[in-house]
């Protein structure tokens, strides 16, 4: 009997070929990785030498407070580096605790529980809620969080993506799903990570709950940024009662790392022994919870650090729009500068660098093809000659790529 031997192929290929970084570096146009020395608010050390940052998520500038730097040392002292394993076993600590109460006070919730990243609050939000049969409805541009949530649960069976805050669109889908078993479950933002759009939360929420749909609502971006005292799209809109679920991050107007879902009591108690990406994660360090809880409190006292942050981001917009840029109707902090194909981005972006502007693009497919952008974000640490310089390197390199007139 003779054998055919099949060729098998290395599934290391594809790593072997892969050269787009390397062509990019060995050409100077290779934007991301950059190495920080030090970081000072609005402006961080690269190399020695001192860009002005506008590609961070520290909203509220909080990252070098010294109460909060003071807070997390203490932290190490009293609870060491980490935790060492999931909250579920030896990783919750007492702070833990105190973080969830303050947090869910702050929200309006009954209950509030803290993840080790906001990637997998985000994710388990869709691991633990989305059941079998049950309809899930997403907002085009959420988060990869919540797809790679649906992604590793039921939700995939069943998503639905309605037009970016488009609750005419959600609307349309949820009717026509009537009378189809298994619950609702409606997901979106409070603010749009590269658009930068303000989510239609009021409305969508609005629409969810006439078909009887659960809202969950990531405020990733909106945490500390919209809402009197930084509490979120649900309280900026007055909307409470209709949104079942706030999810978020620390690693932004928190100045820390870690996530967090804030609900019913019987939500989080249902979350917090059922969703999978939660128990199977070591707990968030103590020195991280302690700069989140000191940030909620300084978040929660000082509105001054939200109100520099308004006026910086509306100083921005307002003159990028007089530029002639087309910033894709950011109403936040976040502001994308369209640039266009790929290729433009990157060159727009070393333009910037050249002038110790440090941005982030976006590229296809974080970006439709075609639509990159260089999105940049303003916070209440950067100071009026950190824009000035910022808006003279944009209208510069801007006009020299013919990006604007
Ligand atoms: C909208 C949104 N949700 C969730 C996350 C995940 O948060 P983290 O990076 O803190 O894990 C991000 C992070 O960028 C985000 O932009």
């Amino acid at each position: 009997m003779t054998q055919t031997m099949t060729q098998v192929v290395d599934a290391f290929e594809k790593a072997r070929k892969y050269n787009r970084a390397d062509d990019a570096i060995a050409q100077g146009l290779y934007p991301y990785f950059k190495a920080i020395q030090k970081h000072g608010g609005g402006s961080v050390i690269v190399d020695g030498e001192e860009y002005v940052l506008t590609g961070s998520n520290d909203y509220l500038g909080l990252t070098q407070d010294p109460r909060i730097r003071e807070a997390s040392k203490n932290a190490i002292d009293q609870y060491g580096t980490t935790c060492t394993g999931s909250r579920f076993l030896t990783g919750t600590l007492e702070i833990h605790a105190v973080l969830e109460h303050e947090l869910a006070e702050f929200m309006g919730k009954e209950a509030a529980l803290v993840f080790g990243a906001g990637f997998l609050a985000c994710a388990t939000s869709v691991v633990a809620l989305c059941a079998r049969h049950d309809l899930v409805y997403f907002d085009r541009e959420n988060h990869a969080s919540l797809y790679d949530g649906a992604r590793l649960s039921w939700a995939w069976d069943n998503l639905r993506r309605f037009k970016h805050n488009d609750a005419e669109d959600l609307e349309r889908q949820l009717k026509a799903d009537e009378g189809k078993p298994g619950g609702r479950l409606v997901y979106t933002e409070g603010v749009f990570s590269m658009s930068g759009h303000i989510g239609t939360v009021d409305e969508v929420a609005t629409v969810a709950k006439k078909y009887g749909a659960r809202v969950i609502c990531d405020d990733a971006h909106a945490s500390g940024v919209l809402g009197p005292r930084g509490e979120g799209a649900h309280v900026h809109f007055g909307i409470e009662d209709k949104v079942d679920v706030v999810v978020g991050t620390f690693s932004k107007s928190f100045a820390s790392v870690g996530g967090f879902i804030a609900a019913d009591r019987e939500i989080v108690d249902y979350i917090k022994h059922t969703g999978r990406p939660f128990i199977f994660n070591a707990a968030l360090p103590g020195p991280s919870v302690a700069a989140a809880l000191e940030a909620l409190r300084i978040m929660r006292s000082e509105p001054h650090h939200r109100e520099n942050m308004w006026k910086n981001v509306n100083f921005m917009r307002s003159n990028l729009l007089n530029l002639g840029f087309d910033l894709l109707g950011s109403n936040s902090p976040i502001i994308p500068v369209m640039a266009g194909e790929e290729d433009t981005a990157i060159r727009f972006w070393r333009g910037l660098w050249d002038a110790k502007i440090f941005t982030t693009p976006s590229l296809p497919p974080a970006v439709p093809s075609g639509k990159a952008i260089i999105r940049t974000s303003y916070n209440g640490a950067h100071t009026q000659d950190q824009l000035e310089k910022a808006l003279y390197a944009f209208e510069h390199v801007g006009k020299a790529l013919q990006i604007i007139r």
